[in-house]
């Protein structure tokens, strides 16, 4: 079919990419991407930090303002237009292609550094069964595990690493080259139940701790000074967008795979809601193992908590090593953690194989080996290296905020003043949708979202020129910082000057304008 071509999707187009079988299936892959490591780790971390209890009530409203009203956006351009995130900018308006790519871009990097901490995990599941960390935690990380050299490039493998960091990708890549329903949907089937089991279970566990009680006290006392600091708010959108999945083409990706006559802003809600529970369980069962450790080792709780690496791969370890039963509480939080970053980590990667298989009509295998392949190698050498761990630590600064961030406020701004969309949107969500967006979904996404990230934004740029990000020298933060960033819109710009294939439909959606 020519782009001048009917604008109805033509069936061969949907049967050749893929759908989920059925809602279900959708809401468990969704789940899936949303519910990872920034659930498990990070969640707890930013919330503490950030006025403990008085943290949940910016973080309610970052859900309900910013987080539900974006996902929905997502959702409507997905199962609109129907592809992955470039060809869905392109049929939405052709010169916005390029904000589609970008969004590949910055998932291409979430994806060759988040496969890393969920092949620590894997190596941390199997070290619980022995306390293979011994009594010093954080010098088996750095030192016996990752090797972690002077700052600075080092060519030197860690074969500790490479081994988990290649059976991840393995398994990734056999997931992806499976399918939408036979490898992403079926590991979410399987995936997502289980670990609420696990998960669930690992809570019971932790409540039951002598000092539980403290660590929660700890949590949830508030603080209400907080809500008066711009960076507490900034905290509570970052976390939405990262933790949410929205905003770097996953969700995009997937509503582009569901059957035409769903209900997809009920979807969204049941997707949000989940991915939010699981986040304040996150919050619960970790805050109630670190009381326990406070307890034990006769210290306040504020003095065992740390950032997000050091909570998952140095405070639970030592929780381990003093806990009755650790090895199963080891088990349980390392195994929950490699399931929860397993399925978003295949979420990540969609988003790259979707655009490619689009762009250049390539079979699923064939988009799996050419896009993954490259992926997996640059993982291993970046990552599984002794300097792995600091770059690590940077792209995932940069890429969250100057990445992720300002390519949601530009997607935003492009779909509402620039094409126009938003009466389409609502009036395709509004068909199906058991839930009616009105005008108030517009305001937001138009005006009330943009301008609150926007100022986040503003303050985090100024934030960083200010004070440069860790105690970095400068060349890394410009390579892998401020580079990877930059590169990562070099390579959108590029990838949309390259033509589309004539047999790609681009009208596609355009029906309902
Ligand atoms: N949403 C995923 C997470 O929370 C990326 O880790």
């Amino acid at each position: 079919m020519s782009s001048a071509g009917s604008a109805a999707v033509p069936e061969h187009d949907e049967a050749h990419r893929g759908s989920f079988s059925s809602r279900r299936v959708f809401i468990l892959a969704a789940v899936g991407s949303a519910v990872g490591l920034g659930n498990i780790w990070r969640f707890p971390y930013v919330a503490y930090e950030n006025g403990g209890g008085t943290f949940i009530l910016p973080y309610l409203v970052a859900l309900l303002t910013a987080g539900l009203p974006f996902l929905l956006l997502d959702y409507a351009l997905g199962h609109k237009y129907r592809g992955s995130a470039p060809l869905t900018f392109a049929r939405m308006f052709r010169r916005s292609e390029g904000v589609g790519w970008w969004q590949v871009g910055i998932c291409a990097v979430i994806a060759i550094y988040y496969a890393a901490v969920v092949a620590w995990a894997l190596s941390y599941t199997f070290f619980s069964v022995n306390q293979s960390w011994g009594d010093d935690p954080e010098g088996f990380l750095f030192g016996e595990y990752l090797r972690a050299g002077d700052l600075g490039v080092s060519a030197s493998l860690v074969p500790g690493v490479v081994i988990p960091l290649a059976v991840v990708w393995l398994v990734v890549l056999v997931i992806m080259a499976l399918g939408v329903q036979k490898g992403i949907g079926a590991t979410a089937v399987v995936f997502i139940p289980l670990l609420l089991v696990v998960f669930g279970f690992l809570v019971v566990r932790a409540l039951f701790l002598p000092g539980a009680m403290t660590g929660l006290d700890a949590l949830f006392s508030p603080n209400w000074s907080a809500l008066t600091q711009t960076s507490v708010w900034a905290a509570a959108f970052g976390q939405i967008f990262f933790s949410l999945s929205v905003g770097f083409g996953i969700m995009i990706t997937y509503s582009s795979y569901v059957a035409k006559k769903t209900d997809m802003t009920g979807s969204a809600l049941v997707v949000g809601f989940s991915n939010s529970s699981f986040e304040l369980l996150a919050g619960v069962g970790v805050f109630a193992v670190l009381g326990f450790l406070a307890q034990a080792s006769a210290v306040r709780v504020d003095e065992v908590v740390t950032e997000g690496l050091g909570l998952a791969f140095v405070a639970f370890p030592a929780i381990i090593n003093e806990a009755p039963a650790g090895a199963l509480i080891g088990l349980l939080f390392f195994g929950s953690l490699l399931l929860a970053g397993l399925t978003s980590l295949v979420s990540v990667m969609e988003v790259v194989i979707s655009a490619f298989r689009d762009k250049f009509e390539l079979t699923r295998v064939r988009a799996t080996l050419f896009v993954g392949v490259p992926a997996a190698v640059v993982s291993l050498l970046f990552f599984s290296t002794t300097s792995g761990v600091y770059v690590l630590d940077i792209v995932d600064y940069f890429i969250n905020r100057f990445g992720i961030l300002l390519a949601a406020v530009v997607s935003m701004l492009v779909v509402a003043w620039v094409a126009r969309a938003l009466p389409g949107l609502t009036r395709h969500m509004n068909l199906t949708g058991s839930i009616r967006l009105g005008r108030w979904w517009s305001v937001l996404v138009a005006v009330v979202i943009p301008v609150m990230l926007g100022f986040v934004l503003v303050r985090e740029f100024l934030a960083v020129v200010q004070a440069p990000y860790g105690d970095y020298p400068s060349w890394m933060l410009w390579l892998f910082g401020w580079g990877v960033v930059i590169g990562v819109v070099v390579f959108a710009a590029l990838a949309s000057r390259i033509k589309w294939r004539p047999a790609t439909s681009l009208t596609v959606g355009e029906e309902e304008r």
